[in-house]
């Protein structure tokens, strides 16, 4: 565009609007699920080790990229002069987009759920399932019908990401973390002090405490990367549009630490809510990672809790946050793109963008349960058509996180070279002490662990995120 570049006003509202894009459904309903699988302790320590070896260095490199190229996250490669890598970014937006239609639509959702309890959770209490499945457009006599509660709330849901990104950078998407972010943080210390002072809650506790070196496998490791990924939003060339708005005075390598850290945190005492609260009061065995342990079972977690409702409201509270504020980093590195490469005005852009990603996400909701809408996929064991709403997650999960992570590291590492990404870093006056480290990792460390998690979800079919 004509016009200088938006950038981040302050160093917390950039820290804040990174560490916003990263904390989202992720690290609330997925993390305490895998956490719990993986063995507890183990399994976050693991994760810990897999955020600092790679998930660091990843996001230092995507905000480099995006701060040298000062472009969207297609234009970036062709600004650093390669403009034959363009295709990273291409993947990047189309993912993007892919994940917006249903994450905005499970936003809607979360917020379906924060009306529910604020006006009655009793409702939900008497037959989780049948809450979750009405909502969903199975009625309980087996019949169908348009998703009208899901959709309904999902409009509203996007609507409210229109609201901030129209007000643009520093006026909206910044604005909007500055409050959204310590208040999801409140939310998160509230829940943990009432999960863990629950009866029976140490069990979960030392369960999550407990490190138990025969627990560590191969699969373990896999999912720490898989998940580490999706929920530092990394490979999504997120970061790439989130760097580019960042002044040149800003350290790179202190920020990506901040905001990783930040991400990992919420991610870890998310954990150390759901694990305790759900062995406390249905039974370890119980805890899952998809939606329905997050709207069904937890319901049941909250029934059995003391003031069950009100915690109930505050952590859906806490999840609608946690998804806008991803939500709407999402939506801005696509209208960041449209906007610069097809030089279309921001608000219109924003809005039209909204309405199509919205509209494909119907098509996730009604295939949940309602009507039998099928996608088409293709791994190792052939081709299958899995209902659509898995197509869409296994698109992006298996495949576009993975590729767009992968391209990006190879450009990183052996075409732009880490010494281009050290010289970004440093160009804040402070020497990067760790340029030998940084370097082998992302020539090596990191693609190959990317480049297998890849094969192995092609091949195994198991999900990353
Ligand atoms: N990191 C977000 C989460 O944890 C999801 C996300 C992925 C957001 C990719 C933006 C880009 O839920």
């Amino acid at each position: 565009m004509e016009n200088k570049r938006a950038q981040w006003s302050s160093k917390i509202g950039f820290i804040l609007a990174a560490a916003g894009s990263a904390v989202g459904l992720g690290n609330i309903w997925k993390f305490p699920g895998r956490a719990y699988e993986g063995g507890g302790g183990t399994y976050l320590l693991v994760y810990l080790l897999v955020v600092v070896f790679l998930g660091i260095p990843l996001m230092m490199t995507e905000l480099s990229l995006g701060r040298a190229g000062q472009s969207n996250v297609v234009g970036t490669f062709r600004a650093l002069g390669h403009k034959r890598w363009s295709w990273v970014g291409w993947v990047g937006v189309l993912g993007a987009f892919i994940i917006t239609c249903y994450y905005s639509h499970v936003g809607g959702w979360v917020l379906r759920y924060v009306a529910g309890y604020l006006v009655d959770g009793k409702l939900i209490f008497a037959d989780a399932p049948g809450y979750f499945y009405e909502m969903l457009g199975l009625h309980a006599d087996g019949t169908t019908s348009f998703p009208w509660a899901a959709v309904v709330f999902a409009a509203v849901f996007m609507a409210l990401n229109v609201l901030v990104i129209v007000r643009g950078v520093s006026g909206g998407i910044e604005r909007f973390n500055k409050i959204g972010m310590p208040a999801l943080l409140v939310l998160l210390v509230v829940l943990l002090f009432r999960s863990l002072t629950l009866p029976g809650a140490e069990a979960g506790l030392r369960y999550m405490l407990h490190f138990d070196l025969s627990a560590l496998s191969f699969e373990t490791l896999l999912s720490a990367l898989g998940q580490a990924f999706y929920s530092l939003s990394i490979g999504m060339a997120i970061m790439i549009t989130y760097g580019s708005y960042l002044p040149r005075t800003e350290h790179i390598a202190r920020n990506s630490v901040i905001i990783c850290l930040m991400d990992t945190l919420v991610a870890m005492i998310s954990g150390f809510i759901i694990v305790p609260a759900v062995f406390a009061t249905l039974g370890a065995d119980q805890i899952g990672k998809g939606g329905g342990f997050a709207f069904v079972s937890l319901a049941g977690v909250f029934e059995k809790m003391p003031g069950g409702r009100w915690f109930a409201l505050l952590f859906y509270l806490l999840l609608l946050f946690a998804a806008l504020t991803s939500c709407v980093s999402l939506i801005e590195g696509i209208v960041a793109f449209l906007t610069e490469r097809f030089g279309w005005q921001r608000k219109r852009a924003t809005i039209g963008v909204s309405v199509v990603l919205f509209l494909i996400g119907c098509l996730y909701t009604c295939s949940q349960a309602a009507f039998p809408i099928k996608g088409l996929w293709l791994d190792a064991s052939g081709v299958s058509t899995p209902a659509f709403c898995d197509a869409m997650e296994y698109l992006t999960d298996r495949l576009m996180i993975p590729v767009c992570a992968l391209g990006s590291c190879i450009f990183a590492g052996w075409v732009w070279k880490p010494a281009n990404v050290i010289e970004e870093v440093e160009r804040c006056g402070t020497p990067f002490r760790l340029r030998r480290i940084y370097s082998v990792l992302v020539k090596y460390v990191a693609p190959i662990a990317i480049l297998t998690i890849l094969v192995m979800s092609l091949v195994s079919g198991r999900t990353l995120s």
